[in-house]
């Protein structure tokens, strides 16, 4: 039998390149790896548990969807939907939630870092989401999972419950993997930290044009671009790590040398890596424009995803109602 393998991304806006490289590249290549059977999903119910905007998330949602597309996620390999049109990821979150304590969810640094940014929301569904990724994953006994190094611990959590199934109840769930990527760090462009969603002037979108690409590196801070040592933190640092992932090692180490020799000219770094990264970026904003331009398209990818997934959910279920003693 095929292994599978699950990952997803809240539903939280569109892509951008941290996302591409750290996860949706990770994707791709075990899309188009015939040992494995992969599904990704869009994490709309776990959007719904921090802070968001009822008249945009269904758009969010599709946004992210077609983003996957434009990458080359390709429903013809892989199931591609929407996490809350399969019912049964809550109704399997319920019966996982009876095997793990409230200390235990209470102590994760994710939950703690979202309690400072969100003091006035701190819902038993926040408490959860461990919980629900636990069950995105186990419900489709998935062994891999392509996900970034943040989502480590609850990575943990989905062991620990899988585990602890299949002691008490016999239950066969294997345990989940992470798929590590090689651009799984791609560093913000403030200097400090990674690219996130959340910090403005941090990231590009995978839907930049090169003028914008070009706007935002342009305000990346450096330094005199001269140095007995390479910087290895904030944004000299950062802006070399992303040149090594767009332009390879290579150009890193020129650029390396001129820092300890006659200094770099970091407006030629950074028009230079601009290109690089439109390069990258062109085709899947092309893609990204026949499906924009094709919604019944994208719906109907989304609703026979769904129906897919269902099929493997509902094994799942009905041997986790007969194993935990529910009514027959
Ligand atoms: N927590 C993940 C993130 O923020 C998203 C996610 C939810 C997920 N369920 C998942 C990722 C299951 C992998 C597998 O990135």
């Amino acid at each position: 039998m095929k292994k599978r393998v699950f990952s997803g991304t809240r539903a939280t806006g569109r892509l951008h390149l941290g996302n591409y490289l750290g996860a949706v590249k990770g994707y791709l290549e075990l899309q188009d790896n015939p040992d494995y059977e992969t599904i990704y999903m869009v994490m709309d119910l776990h959007a719904i548990t921090t802070p968001y905007d009822k008249e945009k998330l269904a758009e969010n949602t599709r946004n992210v969807v077609m983003d996957y597309l434009a990458c080359g996620l390709d429903p013809e390999k892989s199931i591609i939907t929407a996490q809350s049109l399969v019912p049964e990821h809550t109704y399997l979150a319920h019966i996982l939630s009876s095997e793990i304590t409230v200390a235990r969810m209470q102590h994760l640094p994710t939950f703690k870092e979202k309690v400072k940014q969100h003091p006035d929301h701190v819902t038993m569904a926040l408490l959860n989401y461990p919980v629900l990724m636990a069950a995105d994953i186990l419900l489709y006994k998935a062994s891999l999972v392509p996900v970034g190094i943040d989502q480590e611990p609850h990575l943990e959590v989905a062991r620990e419950i899988g585990r602890h199934m299949n002691e008490k109840f016999g239950t066969d769930f294997p345990e989940p993997k992470r798929f590590v990527t090689k651009g799984e760090y791609v560093p913000s462009l403030t200097g400090e930290g990674k690219m996130s969603k959340s910090v403005e002037g941090s990231f590009i979108s995978l839907t930049d044009g090169s003028e914008t690409i070009k706007k935002k590196l342009s305000g990346a801070p450096t330094d005199s671009g001269r140095g007995e040592k390479v910087p290895e933190k904030g944004g000299v640092a950062n802006l070399l790590q992303l040149v090594e992932l767009f332009e390879g090692l290579e150009n890193r180490k020129k650029y390396e040398e001129q820092y300890l020799g006659d200094g770099i000219r970091y407006g030629e770094l950074k028009a230079e890596l601009a290109e690089f990264i439109f390069k990258e970026l062109e085709p899947i904003q092309k893609q990204r424009k026949v499906y924009e331009n094709d919604p019944s398209l994208v719906d109907r990818i989304i609703r026979e995803g769904a129906e897919k997934a269902r099929v493997i959910a509902g094994e799942t279920m009905k041997e986790v109602r007969n194993k935990i003693g529910l009514i027959k």
